[in-house]
């Protein structure tokens, strides 16, 4: 049988073109115009290569690969970036993804990508040496923290997971680790080798949402010719997890509700009725009881989600844990990016400590991504941060401009300038004139301390000219 690959990209001409040259290679091809058909395809089909555009209209191809190696993982992925990509590759390639493909290519240079990949994965897998990129573990492992609070919530996890609960509701700011949490339960569960296939409800329009989710029979409107699986059917004997369920509308709540009580449903124009068997998890960021009060949530529907619910803390209220965290998470992007180690200082340390969070986990460990690739240091001194983060504590704020006293000139110059060119937002020239220096000048020291504004802005700054 001939080699499947399915295409993912939501522009009409790539799809048709690539058809077209992979087929002519002897491979069978199936595309899908969107992340959301293209995942359910995959479930279904579970292809042998996925080429996935990084950019697609409905959703980041980097959710899809994430998605694809859980509904799927011995499908050999490559992505297809644009120019200026290059975050985003980094990404994809961490995620697992086995290559990529620049635009614009072309058709023969995607098929030898294409069928070198696959060829080199199945050497691999054939000689066991650790087979294709390692998926990650998506378990309870992957949910860093000391603190009692997360401990608890590992506990919780762990005996939800035991009582084979079949509804649970993920509650917390955003950026705590709903996702994190919801993935755990399904990967320390007995559903692990079944899908987990996400359904983000914020992003549905409440018309679309039944045939999404409980699919539709041929023939049910003038442009369906075949019959769709929907998502609940996908999800069969894993876990749906329904992301945003406080932004679902009025029709999908209503749709929800019966789902939940028996989990049985009929397609679109279908007459039988489908019984699966999956967990369902439901997270959210909004205060469903003060959404319930203003008739926007169903309380019946709450009353059904919040038999087991689950309410992460915010970053703030777990004591130890954003310094744990960023330690955790530097040493993390080090690993990752093949840097040497780097640490933070006392005073770094005291800077995240005072900071409010308002993004949470998903914050810091941006904050930590950004500076461990921005920065060559051994340790990470408060001047490195940005000045959110520095602002926030009073002894990070003076070490922008005050030294201690066994400090080197050249040190104190150097973050005087540094706080000088945050403060005026990358303006030069104001800076060069606050600093009494020409705007050359400035450029010299800021090129001999390798600042991220030259280092990054160099080619684009207008005012360089
Ligand atoms: N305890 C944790 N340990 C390690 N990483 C975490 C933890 N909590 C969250 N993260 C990381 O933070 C980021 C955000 O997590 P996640 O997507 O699960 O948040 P969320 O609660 O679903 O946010 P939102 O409400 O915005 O959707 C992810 O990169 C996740 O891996
Ligand atoms: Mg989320």
């Amino acid at each position: 049988m001939s080699d499947q690959v399915l295409v993912i990209d939501d522009e009409a001409g790539v799809r048709t073109t690539l058809r077209r040259a992979l087929e002519e290679e002897g491979f069978c091809v199936a595309t899908a115009d969107s992340a959301h058909a293209g995942l359910r395809r995959a479930g279904v089909d579970r292809p042998d290569v996925a080429v996935v555009d990084l950019k697609l209209g409905d959703a980041s191809g980097l959710d899809v690969l994430r998605d694809l190696k859980v509904l799927s993982p011995t499908t050999v992925t490559i992505m297809i970036s644009a120019y200026g990509d290059v975050q985003d590759v980094v990404q994809a390639m961490k995620l697992g993804a086995d290559d990529y493909v620049q635009k614009p290519y072309d058709l023969d240079e995607m098929v030898r990508c294409v069928t070198q990949t696959l060829h080199a994965s199945r050497i691999r897998e054939q000689f066991g040496k650790g087979g294709r990129a390692t998926v990650q573990s998506d378990g309870l492992d992957r949910i860093l923290g000391e603190s009692e609070s997360i401990e608890d919530i590992r506990e919780t996890v762990r005996k939800v997971v035991r009582s084979g609960a079949q509804t649970v509701l993920i509650l917390g700011e955003t950026g705590t680790g709903k996702e994190l949490v919801a993935r755990a339960l399904h990967s320390e569960s007995s559903r692990a080798k079944h899908p987990f296939v996400k359904v983000n409800c914020s992003a549905i329009p409440d018309s679309l949402f039944e045939s999404e989710l409980f699919g539709h029979e041929r023939g049910t409107f003038t442009d369906a010719q075949e019959t769709r699986l929907g998502l609940a059917e996908v999800a069969n004997g894993g876990t749906l997890f329904l992301d945003e369920i406080g932004d679902a509308g009025a029709g999908a709540q209503a749709k929800l509700l019966t789902f939940i009580e028996d989990h049985r449903f009929r397609r679109l124009g279908g007459r039988e009725d489908i019984d699966v068997d999956v967990r369902i998890v439901a997270a959210t960021n909004k205060d469903l009881d003060e959404a319930c009060d203003s008739g926007e949530f169903r309380s019946d529907l709450l009353h059904r989600l919040k038999v087991i619910s689950l309410t992460l803390p915010s970053l703030r209220e777990r004591e130890g844990d954003i310094s744990h965290l960023a330690l955790r998470f530097v040493e993390e992007f080090c690993a990752q990016t093949a840097k040497p180690a780097m640490t933070l200082s006392e005073e770094s340390l005291e800077c995240l400590e005072s900071y409010s969070w308002p993004g949470n986990v998903r914050e810091l460990r941006n904050a930590m991504e950004r500076v461990v690739l921005l920065e060559e240091c051994d340790s990470i001194e408060p001047e490195h941060l940005s000045q959110k983060l520095r602002g926030s504590s009073s002894l990070g704020r003076a070490r922008g401009l005050v030294s201690r006293s066994a400090r080197p000139l050249a040190d104190v110059e150097r973050e005087h300038i540094y706080r000088v060119v945050d403060e005026t937002e990358g303006n030069r020239t104001r800076a060069a004139d606050i600093l009494g220096i020409t705007r050359q000048t400035l450029i010299n020291k800021l090129k001999s301390y390798g600042h991220p504004s030259v280092v990054e802005r160099e080619p684009v700054d207008a005012d360089t000219a």
